[in-house]
């Protein structure tokens, strides 16, 4: 009814033509007698071009504001030579109108659309109505669509079944506190919003589904970060039959069909490193592959040097950095981050053209040179060096890598996945004083470490995988446990009595009792690859209406207050009020 064309369509094609489109005035301008508007819809701008002569025409043009809403019918243009606009799909012509409607006023606006990028993010989202009116935020909804429609064609043809879980469910052991529903039919009980579809998916394998996945909506009460929220999208995989290594095919093809068909992107393979390795390597579970070469084993060296520091350290890792020659300065405060990161000091070399600096004096020259050796230094570089605990200095040193490629502006371009696989089984919660699954309880040890895993827990490795991409976790996932008493025995391995195994996954082992095919699976952070493919900062960029840091929504204000009578019903009585 209102409109033939959208306003990206309005180009040399349309030449001559009468069209009709729909939108918001962006900006009016009136340039002595004549009235430029740029309407805009989801697509793009369009200018329209109000010439004095219809009276009634003028006057409308006139009064209207910045977004208005309205209709517009007309002739298409070119525009006069030299006026033409090249980065507008509509910038070589414009409409000539013949008919103006104002369908809705507009306030003045808290922030322009143009630029609310220095708006108060707390203003932005309680005018989010508004906010998502920006072109640049819209782009970001257009490609998760695209995205999102990719994914479901793939798993579509790859005969994997859509199936809803519930969202009224009971706690599964993802690690983060539970969002709880109080149950008003079953006073006292709560129903607990699923963390993540882990145990219905794998119930369905067991129902032989044997291929499922799921967009599903979860959600966790933890501490919120720019890549956190509270309810986030996952797209959830479980497969039945499979080895890990079908999976990560499959999910690397998956995401080479994505990129192609959404960005024309074509991805290299994905390199695969156990966590050792990415440990060893990058200081990180999950490397940064653009952020310069890899950290420098210097054990071999540093063990044959007599300065105690370095000869007697578990580990010895350095970051060389190359053509980088800090001042003093500079050096200073890297052994004070150094220290902040957790590590006891920081021994830097500076490589000049003949002679080291360093402030590792006990080295002495030939120490010194020993080291800068073994990390290839040449003129102009610099290494880094952190002696000390293993897997402390490791991650010291992997975040030093990564901060002084960040301050030195050297990350760079694309898209470097990889997967990371064989992760510890369990970790020690400092928290809790106790063992807990790194990944979640239902995975599947390592074959060979069946063996000590009562004796030695803590060095028992999973079948357990992670897609990283450009260092953030896109998705986690591992092959399961099958057998119930191999389930029963990893729930014993944690601490968990008979009754508490009973009472807490009683139902998912007795399902196992009942021939459960060997199965794995996954599930991606579907707003983080949203967040990383659009190129935005935080997932408030590719969430709809997103919470704030506290776990707030402006504009609806919520959490809210409810009635005393709604707290009755439910059986529940405030502490406070
Ligand atoms: P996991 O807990 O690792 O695994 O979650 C899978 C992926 O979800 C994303 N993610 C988040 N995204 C936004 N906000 C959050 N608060 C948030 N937390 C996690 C990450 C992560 O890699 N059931 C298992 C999967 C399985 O084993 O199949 C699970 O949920 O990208």
């Amino acid at each position: 009814m209102y409109r033939t064309h959208y306003a990206e369509e309005i180009n040399l094609t349309a030449l001559g033509q009468a069209v009709e489109i729909a939108g918001w005035v962006h900006r009016r301008r009136d340039h002595g007698g004549i009235i430029f508007l740029d309407v805009r819809d989801r697509t793009g701008l369009v200018q329209v071009v109000v010439e004095p002569g219809d009276e009634t025409l003028f006057q409308r043009a006139d009064a209207l504001r910045a977004e208005y809403v309205v209709a517009v019918i007309g002739g298409v243009r070119r525009r006069p030579e030299g006026m033409e606009n090249p980065e507008l799909s509509s910038g070589a012509v414009e409409i000539v109108p013949s008919s103006l409607e104002i369908l809705a006023e507009s306030r003045p606006l808290p922030f322009s659309i143009n630029d609310s990028n220095n708006v108060e993010e707390f203003i932005r989202l309680q005018y989010r109505y508004l906010d998502l009116r920006r072109p640049n935020l819209f782009r970001n909804f257009f490609l998760r669509d695209q995205v999102l429609s990719a994914i479901r064609r793939f798993f579509h043809q790859h005969r994997f079944l859509d199936v809803e879980t519930p969202a009224l469910a009971r706690s599964t052991p993802e690690g983060a506190r539970d969002f709880l529903v109080p149950s008003r039919t079953q006073p006292g009980n709560f129903y607990a919003l699923p963390q993540s579809p882990q145990i219905f998916k794998q119930l369905l394998m067991v129902a032989g589904f044997d291929r499922y996945y799921q967009i599903a909506k979860v959600f966790r009460d933890e501490d919120l970060r720019a890549d956190r929220q509270p309810e986030f999208t996952q797209v959830d995989v479980e497969m039945a039959f499979v080895s890990q290594d079908d999976v990560l095919q499959l999910m690397e093809q998956m995401l080479h069909e994505v990129f192609a068909e959404t960005l024309g992107v074509q991805l290299d393979p994905f390199p695969r490193l156990s966590w050792q390795q990415a440990m060893e390597q990058y200081g990180s579970d999950k490397p940064d592959l653009r952020a310069g070469e890899p950290l420098c084993d210097l054990n071999a060296v540093a063990h044959g040097l007599s300065w105690p520091v370095v000869a007697e350290a578990e580990t010895v890792v350095g970051v060389p950095i190359r053509q980088f020659s800090p001042s003093r300065k500079v050096l200073d405060g890297l052994v004070e981050s150094a220290k902040a990161l957790g590590s006891p000091g920081l021994i830097w070399l500076v490589q000049g053209t003949s002679e080291i600096r360093s402030n590792g004096k006990p080295l002495g020259e030939d120490g010194q040179r020993r080291l800068a050796e073994a990390a290839g230094l040449k003129a102009g570089d610099t290494l880094l060096v952190v002696a000390g605990p293993k897997w402390e200095m490791l991650q010291v040193a992997g975040q030093l890598r990564l901060n002084l490629a960040r301050d030195l502006d050297r990350v760079g371009d694309g898209w470097r996945f990889l997967w990371v696989t064989d992760f510890p089984l369990f970790e020690w919660s400092v928290e809790e004083g106790r063992l807990v699954s790194a990944h979640h309880p239902f995975t599947m040890p390592r074959a060979s470490d069946w063996n000590t895993l009562e004796d030695d827990p803590l060095s028992a490795r999973s079948q357990a995988y992670d897609v990283v991409l450009n260092g953030v976790e896109l998705a986690s996932g591992s092959v399961r446990i099958h057998r119930p008493e191999w389930q029963e025995r990893i729930f014993r391995v944690l601490g968990m009595t008979e009754e508490e195994i009973q009472a807490k996954f009683g139902f998912l082992v007795n399902a196992f009792q009942y021939g459960a095919p060997p199965h794995a699976g996954i599930a991606f952070g579907f707003d983080r690859l949203i967040m990383l493919m659009a190129g935005a900062k935080s997932l408030r960029e590719v969430i709809a209406f997103p919470k704030t840091a506290r776990g707030t929504d402006p504009l609806m204000q919520s959490p809210s207050l409810v009635e005393t009578s709604q707290l009755t019903t439910l059986n529940l009585k405030l502490l406070s009020p």
